[in-house]
């Protein structure tokens, strides 16, 4: 379908184009060399334009780099900044505590952090809240403490799920329909099997055949995977895991660290999901490092009374500077004042007109791609009808393709996220910004497409 010979001309293409606007980036890259892959995180390697383009600044949707190149950004740093750049709000209380109150850590409570508990389990449901600085340590403290209601050692996994480099994380379904490492998995500790298990989403059949091991402490999920494009739960799907997971009394654990963009209360609340312990991180901070889990009172009650878990010291639930107070005071602003009722409403509109928006440009062309959204994300994938598992949505991946896509987009100022093709609204992306982005992306499929191309010889 697609012409590989003309992806590739355009694609060099775009990399030249990309290389004229961006010679501060690239000078800046060259110079890097005290640096891992001479970036501050490798996963900034993700650089469909050969090296990546280097940040200036940010203020609601819109982005500017070291060149002076602007953007419309849809990628808002992965979710961490699903609350648009520098909300005022969270700028606010976070430059009072910085500046005016003074103590960005302490290890002692804040007034605030009781507020932001009591908000989240308004909108989550789950009663007693802690605090982390990542989605990957609220998980990895979620962990700990379901082994320990439960005494059992496993934890399951959705193949092809992400919940951070969560050690017990990196298994997927393998070709003979058990669990294997993931690909690419950096120094696991032990063969991850040993520490999990898996089964694909939307496969009960699968998901009891492991849980019947009876050794599984708790089911770790997202409610739609969201990190192989996004994977949505067929009807019954939800119902199903929580009748299997109390048949075979495992817990369930909810991670909302994406799915928050199905709304105020993520999909817990959009779709009635009854968690044992919920897991958020990323956004609910507006950009400040922040993660939280919370538990029902009962689970709450049962470890705090067991006397030989230590959770005050050694214990290994903890981060010195867990739920310091800067990190509460931006979950506050972000929870009270940025991504409210109001302001998922109109991301979610947004969020429509853009997949309804990309559906037209895929019908248009007749391509063998589709588009799913959940809330304020939308993706689409090479892929018609959509994949239903993790393990179909990473076949659907075409490297070269999304590489093409995301730096023509890039090189006409919009941002998608750099991994796979997702697209999030802030409460600051306007239809406009839809439309600006709908423009490109028809161009870029319009020159891929067209019937009077010649082969650039080279
Ligand atoms: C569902 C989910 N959980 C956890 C994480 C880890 O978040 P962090 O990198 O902030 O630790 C991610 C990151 O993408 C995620 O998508």
């Amino acid at each position: 379908m697609i012409d590989r010979t003309r992806l590739a001309d355009l694609y060099a293409r775009e990399q030249r184009e990309f290389a004229a606007k961006h010679p501060r980036s690239a000078e800046a890259y060259a110079r890097a060399t005290h640096l891992f892959g001479r970036v501050p995180m490798t996963w900034m390697n993700k650089k469909a334009g050969g090296f990546p383009i280097y940040f200036e600044s940010a203020r609601g949707s819109r982005v500017r780099d070291i060149d002076g190149n602007e953007y419309l950004d849809f990628a808002l740093g992965d979710t961490g900044a699903m609350a648009g750049h520098s909300p005022e709000p969270v700028v606010a209380a976070v430059t009072k505590r910085v500046g005016e109150l003074g103590g960005l850590t302490s290890m002692m409570p804040t007034e605030d952090a009781e507020w932001v508990g009591a908000e989240l389990s308004r909108r989550f449901g789950l009663d007693a809240w802690s605090f982390a600085l990542t989605a990957t340590d609220a998980n990895r403290w979620a962990i700990r403490l379901v082994r320990a209601l439960t005494g059992r050692s496993k934890i399951l996994f959705h193949s092809y799920s992400y919940h951070g480099s969560v050690d017990e994380s990196l298994i997927v379904v393998g070709p003979d329909g058990e669990g294997m490492s993931r690909p690419g998995n950096v120094g696991a500790p032990v063969d991850v099997t040993m520490t999990s298990r898996v089964a694909e989403i939307n496969d009960l059949v699968g998901l009891e055949r492991q849980l019947a091991y009876g050794d599984v402490a708790a089911v770790l999920i997202e409610p739609a995977l969201t990190n192989i494009g996004i994977v949505l739960p067929e009807p019954g799907y939800h119902a199903g895991v929580r009748e299997l997971t109390r048949k075979y009394g495992a817990l369930l654990i909810i991670d909302e660290t994406h799915t928050f963009s199905a709304g105020v209360g993520g999909a817990t609340r959009a779709w009635g999901l009854q968690p044992d312990v919920l897991v958020i991180g990323k956004a609910i901070g507006g950009g400040i490092p922040s993660g939280a889990y919370g538990l029902t009172a009962e689970n709450a009650d049962r470890i705090l009374d067991r006397d030989d878990l230590d959770l005050i010291d050694m214990g290994g639930v903890g981060g010195t500077l867990a739920g310091n107070p800067l990190s509460i005071a931006a979950m506050r602003a972000t929870l009270e004042h940025v991504l409210t009722e109001q302001a998922f409403e109109g991301m979610i509109s947004t969020a429509t007109g853009f997949a309804s928006g990309v559906q037209e440009v895929i019908d248009r062309y007749g391509l063998p791609w589709s588009v799913n959204q959940l809330g304020a994300r939308t993706e689409y994938r090479f892929a018609q009808p959509y994949p239903t598992t993790g393990t179909e949505s990473d076949a659907a991946s075409d490297g070269d393709l999304e590489d093409y896509l995301h730096l023509y987009l890039a090189n006409h100022g919009i941002l998608l996220t750099p991994f796979h093709n997702m697209a999030l609204m802030a409460p600051t992306t306007s239809p406009d910004d839809v439309r600006a982005h709908l423009a490109v992306f028809e161009a870029a499929i319009a020159e891929l497409t067209a019937a009077n191309w010649t082969h650039e010889a080279r």
